[in-house]
């Protein structure tokens, strides 16, 4: 019999590379240290609780969906009780689907975490619907602490890229979608055409994140939160996946002296700002955030 254990996988912010992860481009996300939890307790039949979510909601679609998956790649799988439990709010753009997908895998196999990130991104585009890219069950699967998690969704390699001497704040101004209610498949189809603006913009943002690696590692924050504003005006602009709040809210902060650079994280549509700051900066209406790591799984 298998043993009783807890799962638990991380949000993300994603500082440069949005909407490019699936069109085979390298993202630069952070895992960050809001989480969701899954006890799992072996049993005779699945029996799924959730402390923060409506029973009839959402979440179960991800939950049974990566269970389906896992079920029809032949992993063998013990049914019983998975207790969930999560800080991460839902359709504010911080991956708490990812997190939610990974974190049942985490506890109900043995699977290695890039695995486990390749089944539930499945999971996601053939169960729910939404067909999203690699970046955030990869991220909350195998981030490293303390780094930036550079992902080449061409072939899924990654490295961890030592985050700089400043800090992260994220924005919230109340703004939750979901996802698969947003026009994302449309945008991501058309990014696929040449001449159009949404592909404009996926050229255009590959090239700042191998500008923005090379930034980063020489240290030059002026220069990649200026790369992280020049990418929300084209997320904006051209890929048209903004919301005027956020558009506010970095033509504001990027205004204030410390702040080297803001953009809109995630999807799109809504969801959260998220500001590359100083260290010892404080912002009326921010939260300052803090790294984690990916997927962890202990046996109790
Ligand atoms: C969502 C998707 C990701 C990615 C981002 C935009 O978070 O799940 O795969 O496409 O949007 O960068």
């Amino acid at each position: 019999m298998t043993a009783a254990r807890t799962a638990s996988a991380p949000a993300r912010v994603n500082l440069l590379g949005e909407h490019v992860d699936h069109q085979g481009g390298t993202v630069l996300p952070v895992a960050i240290n809001l989480r969701t939890i899954v006890n799992y307790t072996p049993g005779d039949a699945w029996e799924i609780t959730s402390a923060n979510h409506d029973p009839d909601g959402d979440w179960r679609r991800y939950v049974d969906g990566v269970l389906e998956v896992l079920q029809e790649e032949g992993i063998p799988l013990q049914p019983g009780k998975l207790e969930i439990t999560s800080s991460i709010p839902e359709a504010k753009g911080l991956s708490s689907s990812a997190a939610l997908e990974v974190a049942v895998a985490g506890a109900v196999t043995d699977l290695p975490a890039l695995e486990v990130a390749r089944l539930c991104q499945r999971a996601e585009n053939e169960k729910v619907g939404v067909p999203c890219g690699f970046m955030d069950q990869a991220v909350s699967a195998c981030a490293l602490g303390g780094n930036v998690f550079a992902l080449d969704c061409s072939d899924q390699s990654f490295f961890h890229l030592a985050f700089p001497h400043a800090v992260l704040l994220l924005v919230d101004p109340n703004l939750p979608r979901r996802v698969a209610d947003t026009p994302y498949a449309e945008r991501a189809e058309e990014s696929r055409i040449p001449g159009t603006d949404a592909h404009r913009h996926v050229v255009e943002e590959m090239a700042r994140v191998e500008l923005g690696i090379d930034r980063l590692d020489h240290g030059d924050l002026v220069a990649f939160g200026r790369l992280m504003t020049e990418s929300h005006y084209s997320l904006r602009d051209l890929y048209r996946c903004s919301h005027p709040e956020l558009d506010r809210i970095v033509d504001e902060i990027t205004q204030v002296p410390g702040i080297f650079g803001a953009r809109m994280t995630g999807a799109g549509w809504g969801g959260c700002v998220v500001a590359l700051t100083e260290p010892g900066m404080e912002l009326d209406g921010t939260q300052l955030l803090a790294f984690d790591d990916g997927l962890d799984r202990r046996v109790v």
